[in-house]
């Protein structure tokens, strides 16, 4: 049956439901530029106010899928892959895909950079010394073969109506919708080819989702699309009121997990990557202990393989910032909050992140915390460190910080995962 773009937008509007064919025609046709974009706008507004079923969504991440290559991933162990819905110094993609892949499986992590106050994780890894995020399908596979972990760009292409789509509503203030973001997410992580992938969605002022009810519609949309697709999704719901860890930035950040991998690191990055790997884990059918083997050291040789396999030196210095600005408590007391997105806004200033895609980030840039909700200190004492290359920046950063954090009685202990959606029967 021929459609035309108007009877779809029409449809839509009108609070109807589309139908399988109106959705394949109109994903495929906007790809091919056959519907214009400003068709495509207003079907995304359409779709922003009016919603899609669960039915509908899952036809909307097939044609995304289809309308680009799948990846066909040719591997001797279970492929498993992680999605973070993006949050202020979540670092947890760095030590969790080779703990995993330490643990037995191939996890194939098919990553994005940063826009805006989330940092993104190849920015993170670029500022590894000689570290390349372009990989080509077949390194892609070798080095699943030969490592188990691969951090690497998303192929041109995987799901190309997702990436013109996006782009698109981000310009049209058409973002914030369940249907668009889970159809989104799950287009690319689908056409990837992980057999099983778990998902961290963030909730808190540092995340997409600043509450959880919001947050659970959104984890409950992508189970439900993986089941509608044949990969078994997991989600955990996970606390992103206040920065993960102590370091926000990129190169800060590498460090902080490398930490992690040597059997260190802050207790609130360590807990969750070990949740993430034992769902990962489960979810490939493997039994093994990830808090063991992080502890054995083997997590921190899969790293350091998996950088070199990819030009990075694992022991070559990180860069380091040329300027720095400390911050210390104004009085004492017990730091009873430190809000996530000022922190992730502060370190987006600084430099850390980008404000359009085609901006450099700067691989020194970055917040170092000396103190997280529910730490005494003492008037004067470091609360945290700016990092940055470009000084006329750090009046900005600390304008983002004003109201960031508050001393007063101990936060009631509020925990670090918040729910978790298991795979849809
Ligand atoms: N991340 C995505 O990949 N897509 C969205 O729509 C939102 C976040």
């Amino acid at each position: 049956m021929s459609h035309t773009a108007v009877d779809v937008i029409r449809a839509k509007r009108d609070r109807g439901v589309l139908s399988d064919d109106q959705i394949d025609w109109v994903v495929d046709a906007y790809t091919r530029g056959v519907v214009a974009e400003e068709q495509m706008s207003a079907l995304a507004m359409a779709i922003f106010l009016n919603g899609m079923t669960s039915a509908e969504t899952a036809r909307w991440t097939r044609a995304m899928v289809r309308s680009g290559t799948v990846l066909s991933l040719d591997v001797d162990r279970p492929t498993v892959d992680k999605h973070s819905t993006g949050g202020v110094g979540d670092k947890i993609t760095l030590p969790l895909a080779p703990l995993v892949a330490a643990c037995g499986a191939a996890v194939p992590q098919l990553s994005g950079r940063g826009l805006g106050h989330t940092g993104g994780t190849l920015d993170k890894l670029e500022s590894v010394p000689g570290w390349r995020a372009q990989l080509s399908v077949d390194e892609i596979q070798a080095q699943l073969r030969s490592v188990g972990a691969v951090i690497c760009a998303a192929t041109e292409g995987l799901a190309p109506a997702d990436r013109k789509l996006y782009a698109l509503r981000d310009v049209t203030s058409t973002v914030e919708s369940i249907p668009l973001i889970a159809s989104s997410i799950m287009s690319k992580k689908i056409a990837e080819g992980a057999q099983s992938l778990v998902l961290d969605v963030k909730v808190g002022s540092g995340a997409f989702m600043k509450d959880l009810p919001s947050a659970t519609a959104l984890a409950e949309a992508l189970v439900a699309i993986g089941s509608a697709s044949g990969v078994a999704v997991s989600a955990l719901l996970t606390d992103m009121s206040t920065p993960l860890g102590f370091a926000v930035g990129n190169a800060v950040e590498v460090a902080e997990s490398v930490e992690v991998l040597r059997g260190g690191g802050p207790a609130d990055v360590v807990a969750l990557t070990v949740a993430l790997a034992e769902e990962m884990v489960a979810s490939a059918g493997i039994s093994a202990d990830p808090a063991r083997v992080l502890a054995s050291g083997e997590a921190y040789e899969t790293w350091a393989r998996m950088i070199r396999a990819q030009g990075g030196d694992p022991e070559a210095p990180l860069p380091a910032p040329t300027h720095r600005h400390l911050i210390t408590a104004p009085e004492s007391g017990v730091l009873a909050s430190l809000d996530a997105y000022a922190v992730g806004v502060a370190a987006w200033r600084l430099g850390a992140g980008r404000a359009r895609k085609e901006d450099p980030v700067q691989a020194a840039a970055g917040i170092v915390l000396h103190a997280k909700p529910g730490t005494y200190v003492s008037a004067g004492d470091p609360l945290m460190e700016l990092h940055t290359d470009t000084p006329d920046a750090i009046p900005s950063a600390l304008t983002a910080l004003t109201s960031a954090y508050e001393f007063g009685p101990p936060p009631p202990g509020s925990p670090l995962i918040l729910g978790k959606i298991p795979p849809a029967g």
